[in-house]
């Protein structure tokens, strides 16, 4: 390695581990060049590769900054207001720290909520995106408002059939992406003050909803083997004004677990008899490794309530933020929130997704990337067992990309996230998926990155680091590294 690379990588370790915290002004070139005996180019090269990797930025005559993005050493903990009690919380700080820290260029991505980009079909997407936009008519502007375009809500609803779900097309609501989708349900039928079934652990965007619409939740417990706990929801729902739950039946995040077709009728059966709607969430339901696509809960629903959200992000088209509500009763509502909020999803993505899903073979493409996730599930189990012997793993998910492991109690994940993030790999911290900020010795691990010796190492690395994430030594670890571990 060049002498202002190993400089570079030696201050991102410095910055990575805490030690120059976010906003500090860091060393000056002066001070670099007298402290490790190197030249001024060498300084000043070290600094401009810190600055593409986004730890720092340049102040004009003032010398180099600590960004917001290197921001693993910011007090997450301290930061997050849990109050269970009342259900109002404050999740959204810790969960964009752990992300800012592990979306640098370079870290292993067992901590990112994506698949690979290698896993899509972006060619043979972008001659579909090509070919339709020469034909867009002037008019769609107007024509592909919501509900949005008429081809693609038929490929959708065309979809729905070939899996037995008779969808009227006329309830589908194209949107930026499934979390627009969710989002817009869930302002559907809530007001402030309202409160919201959630699962535990559960996917950290239905907290941050929760918290920016002024809401309250009830965090109703997921078993990585059976999935959400449905005696524990009727107690919740007899005891809680309950306005909706915000539930995902198929290869549930973090857990992977997918609730058994006999639960979900009878999650359907108790939200009907409630009332209740339910937002169900299906992002991950067309990775599926077996041969059928696990129905989810709207295929049960005979009144309306069920909101079922998807997209093309996980499957297709990550880039394109092409999502879908089908509202059933809320149909209209969603529909006029969408206009009210962002009036539109893309008309090129819309008419692009739409062509690709007529004519570019998007069910062989979803058959190999089942059989790559399939296999890389297979991989990430065996090295989890060499690598991580600490860690349990009850869950063993049938599609989608997750999967999630329980440590000893007193391992803290956020404090193995920090260890981790130091040696450029990320994990998700089990903290981020509960309001609660119950699941502090879990983590949840990605494997839909084709597998490599760089994943394979980064386990075993990991494994290296769990004893320093133990309580005990969080206190002997947070005096030289971090100044903000919370050992209680
Ligand atoms: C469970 C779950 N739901 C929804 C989304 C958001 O999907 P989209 O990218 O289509 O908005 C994600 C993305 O990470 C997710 O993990």
């Amino acid at each position: 390695m060049t002498r202002y690379k190993t400089l570079a990588h030696t201050m991102a370790k410095e910055i990575r581990s805490g030690n120059i915290p976010v906003g500090a002004r860091m060393p000056s070139l002066r001070h670099v060049i007298a402290q490790h005996g190197v030249s001024q180019s060498t300084a000043s090269h070290a600094y401009y590769l810190l600055e593409e990797w986004g730890l720092v930025r340049a102040q004009e005559r003032s010398g180099y900054y600590v960004t917001q993005g290197a921001g693993i050493a910011v007090d997450v903990k301290r930061k997050v207001r849990p109050d269970f009690e009342s259900g109002k919380f404050d999740i959204s700080n810790l969960v964009f720290s752990v992300f800012d820290a592990a979306k640098h260029p370079g870290i292993v991505p067992l901590g990112s909520a994506f698949p690979s980009p290698h896993l899509f079909p972006l060619r043979r997407l972008a001659k579909s995106l090509a070919q339709s936009a020469k034909l867009i008519s002037p008019w769609s502007t107007v024509v592909d408002l919501p509900p949005g375009n008429e081809q693609l809500r038929r490929q959708i609803a065309l979809r729905y059939m070939g899996i037995g779900i008779s969808q009227p097309m006329e309830e589908i609501v194209v949107t930026n992406g499934a979390l627009e989708a969710l989002n817009l349900c869930l302002m559907a039928v809530t007001r402030p003050g309202d409160v919201v079934a959630v699962e535990a652990p559960g996917f950290y965007a239905a907290l941050q909803a929760i918290e920016r619409l002024d809401l309250r939740a009830v965090e109703i417990p997921v078993d990585p083997v059976t999935g959400l706990d449905l005696d524990a929801l009727a107690r919740a729902l007899d005891t809680h004004p309950i306005k909706a739950c915000w539930f995902m039946t198929n290869f549930q995040n973090p857990t992977g677990v997918t609730l058994s077709t006999e639960k979900k009728k009878a999650l359907v059966e108790l939200l009907a008899r409630n009332e209740v709607p339910l937002i169900e969430d299906d992002v991950y339901g067309e990775l599926h490794y077996q041969a059928d696509y696990p129905l989810p809960a709207r295929a049960f629903d005979r009144h309306g309530l069920v909101m079922h959200c998807s997209s093309f992000s996980k499957t297709l088209a990550p880039g394109y933020r092409i999502g879908w509500a089908a509202a059933g009763r809320y149909t209209q509502e969603v529909q006029r929130l969408k206009l009210m909020t962002t009036l539109s999803a893309s008309i090129p993505a819309q008419v692009g997704i739409a062509d690709y899903l007529q004519h570019g073979g998007y069910d062989r493409h979803l058959r190999k990337v089942r059989s790559a996730l399939s296999t890389q599930r297979d991989l990430i189990r065996i090295a989890i067992r060499r690598w991580l012997p600490q860690a349990v793993v009850r869950s063993y998910p049938d599609g989608g990309y997750f999967i999630w492991l329980e440590f000893p109690d007193e391992i803290d994940a956020m404090a193995l996230h920090r260890l981790a993030i130091a040696k450029g790999i990320s994990i998700t911290p089990g903290a981020i998926f509960s309001a609660s900020r119950a699941f502090r010795n879990c983590i949840r691990l990605n494997y839909g990155h084709p597998w490599s010796t760089r994943i394979e190492t980064a386990i075993r690395e990991l494994g290296e680091l769990v004893p320093a994430a133990s309580r005990s030594a969080a206190s002997t670890w947070s005096d030289n590294a971090s100044p903000d571990i919370d050992s209680n």
